[in-house]
Parts: structure tokens; sequence; C-alpha cells
């Protein structure tokens, strides 16, 4: 007989059940397994592998130039990781954009390569002949509406989306469509609190927020951004859980210090 507690994994079902019951869902992002190890520990129901590892982890200024392969080798890294968090990809850019067939291929290989459970994609109405496709292969899809990062040149900025009527009736629209082709969930990002309410009680898919407000069905945050990594980026929208730029600058200053003076290793530090 096993002495290990089954664990009961998250599953696309159960996000679905909890906001039936009006239970919130939590995501972060995770790009790496030590990192991913201690989020799914805390008991978090999605982890992000984001297109933001370009950002945070690569140092890019935008989540461009992150490639399918380098998406794949995070994604991996995560899945090793992590008991019980569901696991959703993101599809980067260039790798869906082109036709619904590269659509389906990119996502197949996130799926193969990785072992994650899901996978996200930008866009509405734009790309559901691909979201469709993918969708048609049994993978799982979390659409991502209102600020889309994929497309920040044809916006020309990060601030807040869809404040006009004409751009939030579209993004309703889009909504409905991505509910309709079969996505389990959907991301709304930077846009109105009221809007994102709205969409939250028009569709009954989950719909999960970054700075939309708390009328949605849940969160998510950059973890990077959470833990206070990143002391230069400080939006609204954003909670800072710790400040760990400066207890890591503090730790990385005294360690220097120790190796200088010759205090580190002590005997006891020694074989
Ligand atoms: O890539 C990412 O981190 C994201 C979240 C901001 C939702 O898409």
């Amino acid at each position: 007989m096993s002495v290990h507690k089954e664990v009961k994994k998250v599953t696309t079902h159960t996000l679905q059940e909890m906001k039936n019951r009006g239970h919130k869902i939590s995501m972060l992002t995770g790009y790496d397994y030590s990192m991913a190890r201690i989020i799914d520990e805390a008991g978090i129901d999605v982890i992000l592998v984001g297109d933001s590892a370009s950002n945070v982890m690569a140092g890019h200024e935008t989540t461009l130039p992150i490639t399918l392969d380098q998406m794949i080798y995070h994604g991996a890294s995560v899945v090793r990781a992590v008991q019980r968090a569901l696991i959703v990809v993101d599809l980067p850019f260039g790798s869906y954009q082109g036709n619904s067939k590269e659509a389906l291929n990119s996502a197949i290989r996130i799926m193969k390569e990785t072992g994650a459970h899901a996978v996200k994609m930008e866009g509405g109405s734009e790309i559901i002949e691909s979201v469709r496709r993918i969708l048609t292969a049994g993978i799982p899809v979390m659409g991502h509406l209102g600020l889309t990062p994929q497309s920040i040149y044809k916006f020309g900025t990060y601030v807040v989306r869809a404040k006009e009527h004409e751009e939030a009736s579209r993004l309703i629209e889009d909504a409905k469509a991505l509910e309709e082709a079969g996505c389990f969930a959907i991301v709304l990002e930077k846009i109105p609190a009221a809007l994102a309410s709205n969409v939250a009680q028009t569709v009954q898919i989950p719909i999960i927020g970054i700075g939309a407000g708390n009328g949605v069905d849940g969160q998510v945050l950059v973890v990077h951004d959470m833990l206070g990594i990143n002391n230069e980026f400080n939006p609204r929208f954003l909670r800072k859980y710790h400040n760990l730029h400066e207890q890591m600058l503090g730790a990385f200053t005294a360690y220097i210090r120790d190796v200088q003076t010759g205090d580190f290793p002590n005997d006891k530090e020694q074989y």
C-alpha cells in the first residue's frame, strides 16, 4: 500500500466548477523548476508559463522575441516541478498567427515536449480558426483579451484598453466567440473593472483578470512583479507581497563582503 497522499490535480473542469460555485481562481506565472515548486506547494490553482518570460527571464523589452523552443524549455522545467496546479503555456508571438495549421503544430509541440495541460493565445475573432483547430485536436485553449502584449507595436502603448464603447463591445463579442469556440477560460488584461465584470457575467467560462478589477472569477500576476523583484515596475493594479529586490540585494552584498573579508567560509563550513 502506498503511503503517499494522492494529490487532487486541478483540471479545466475544476476551474469551471470553481466559477459555478463562486470560488475565486488563483493563477501566477512560473518559468523555472525551483520557483514553480514553491508556487505549487503554496496551493496555486493555475501556473501560467507566460511569454512574459521574454521580459523577466531574458530581459527583452517586449514579449515578441521569445521563441517556441524557449517556451518549451520553460514549460518543461515547470512541469517537472508541479504536482497539483494546472499548467498553461503561452503560444509565443509568430507561432500561431500565420495560419491555423502552423498554430496547431505549435500547440502540439508544446503539449508533447513540455507535458503541460493547455495553451494560451492572444486575440479574438482574428485567431478563431486557429483556436478551433487546436481545440479539435483535444488541446485545451485559454484565451487572452484586452491588453495583448504581443500586439504592442499595433497599439503603441501599455495603457488601459477598451475604455471606449466600440472597443468594449468588440471585446465582449470576442469573449463570446472564444467561449463558443470552446475555450475553457479567458484572461482579461488591463481593462476597466466594470467591463471585465460584465464579461464575467456574460460568459459561462472562467474569466481571470490582471488589472481588470475584482468582479471576475480569478486573478493572475507575474510572479517576479508580486514578489517585488523588479523595483522599477509599479502599475496601479500590482500588489507587491514582498520586496525581494531589497532582500536579495542585501543577501548578495553580504555574501560579497564575507568573501572579500575572508569571513566565509568559516571552520564549520568546510571539510
Ligand atoms: O505572459 C504573461 O505573463 C501573461 C499574463 C500577464 C497574463 O500573459
